[in-house]
């Protein structure tokens, strides 16, 4: 069987496929294929987070079936799924089977169901062992909990994914450990808001929290490097900090999604803390650690933004300087609070508000950029480009190097003097 994956949004929904796969590997014997003429099964993971997306759904769907060899089948996971259900079927009556997150472990029965619609939210996966898969690139991704308890006014999320349940730390542990055997140097462990971890389990267990998993999994022999998506700023303690900065194996690089600048937007958002807090966790973990990176989600045109909670925004922009910024126009969700608020802003304003907003940033990366140069940063290779003969890595903060150099360097952390720096990678030579 020959299967054609698509994934869009979050990183959880990469690793939801790379389950999808794991699974119908074991049972189907399964391969995967970039060929949708060619496959036997074709499968779009989708994301809700916005409405995009979806528009882009139903179209693609179409021109799957169009293309597909006789008697494939297609299926929708994901988000999407999840907040559709049958709904999509009866858009797309082509389409075999419905999957939602957090159903995964069901692909294997319901791919022979024609018309199967699993989007059960509460579904416990929390204590599922999936079958391994291949460690690509030195890195591997772990899932630490499912779903979302925050209730964030602008997300479907906690609609689609449900609530929030830890995975007991013994399987992650047991998790990360296969993974370094087959080869991993670098894990990223995963879950809509990491840092609320321990709060609840599906069975009794030991008292635990976010701080003591991160030290329990570094204490795994061979594993150099831990990176976690996405924290939460609330959840940012000074424990959490002082680990963050303390513990070698601990990756500097970090996203504390701000959302928005306006303490007035925040409250309405629902995200638990104010603008003082947020540049105070900021200013706090700059301290710690000088060379961190860190990254941010910013949502203009929120319901009621004025051009003062606008520039409340702008203002925290240029005090923490972030490294890298995903930033988006509002998008009203079905299922979600905010989409019913009052003073919902107009396209044409959230367009500008997200051009001035990039353009501001782009300027601060330009700066951040001059002052690498000349510097040493350790950097992990994970990829060889065979064109221009060139090792692609990332530093321990998460910045993307090139570095002239031999193939036998992968896998390895070189240190690297940065020769050249533009905004999003450097050049350098390892020394
Ligand atoms: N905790 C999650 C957040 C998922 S959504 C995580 O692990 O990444 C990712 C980002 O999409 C959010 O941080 C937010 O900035 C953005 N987003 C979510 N809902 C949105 C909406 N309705 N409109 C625009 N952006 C949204
Ligand atoms: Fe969404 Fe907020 Fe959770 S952004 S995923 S509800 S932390």
């Amino acid at each position: 069987m020959q299967i054609y994956i698509e994934t869009f949004g979050c990183a959880m929904n990469h690793k939801d496929s790379e389950n999808i796969l794991a699974i119908l590997k074991e049972k189907r014997n399964a391969v995967q294929t970039d060929k949708i003429q060619e496959a036997d099964l074709i499968i779009i993971n989708t994301c809700s987070v916005r409405e995009k997306p979806i528009q882009k759904l139903f179209s693609e769907l179409g021109s799957f079936n169009a293309i597909k060899k006789n008697g494939a089948k297609i299926g929708v996971a994901g988000c999407t799924a999840s907040h559709l259900g049958r709904e999509i079927i009866q858009k797309a009556p082509y389409v075999n089977f419905v999957l939602g997150a957090r159903n995964v472990s069901k692909i294997d029965a319901i791919l022979d169901k024609k018309g199967a619609v699993e989007i059960d939210i509460s579904n416990d996966e929390s204590l599922e062992l999936y079958p391994s898969s291949p460690v690509s690139n030195f890195r591997k991704s772990i899932n630490i909990s499912i779903g979302c308890d925050k209730q964030c006014t602008f997300c479907i999320v906690p609609f689609t994914r449900g609530e929030e349940i830890s995975i007991p730390a013994d399987l992650i542990i047991n998790e990360v450990q296969k993974a370094v055997e087959s080869g991993a140097k670098e894990i990223l462990l995963l879950g809509q808001n990491v840092n609320n971890y321990g709060r609840r389990f599906s069975q009794p267990h030991r008292d635990i929290n976010f701080t003591a998993l991160l030290k329990a999994v570094s204490k795994i022999d061979g594993l150099e490097r831990i990176r976690f998506s996405s924290p939460h700023p609330l959840h940012m303690d000074n424990k959490f900090i002082e680990e963050f900065a303390n513990n070698p194996k601990i990756a500097k690089g970090i996203h504390v999604p701000l959302q928005s600048g306006s303490n007035k937007i925040l409250k309405m958002m629902k995200r638990g803390y104010n603008r003082e807090w947020f540049i105070d966790r900021i200013e706090r973990i700059r301290r710690a650690v000088p060379d961190v990176a860190i990254s941010t989600d910013i949502i203009v045109g929120f319901p009621d933004e004025s051009d003062s909670d606008f520039n409340d925004t702008i203002d925290i922009l240029n005090r923490a300087k972030f490294e890298q910024l995903f930033s988006f126009k509002y998008s009203p969700r079905p299922l979600t609070e905010a989409k019913d608020f009052n003073n919902q802003i107009i396209d044409e304003v959230a367009s500008e508000r997200l051009i001035i907003l990039q353009s501001t940033h782009q300027k601060i990366m330009e700066e951040l950029a001059k002052e690498r140069i000349n510097k040493i940063y350790s950097v992990l290779f994970d990829t060889f480009d065979e064109n221009s003969g060139c090792l692609i890595g990332r530093t321990s903060s998460g910045l993307l190097v090139k570095s002239r150099g031999d193939i036998y360097n992968l896998g390895q952390i070189r240190n690297v003097k940065i020769i050249e720096s533009m905004r999003t990678q450097m050049k350098g030579e390892i020394i």
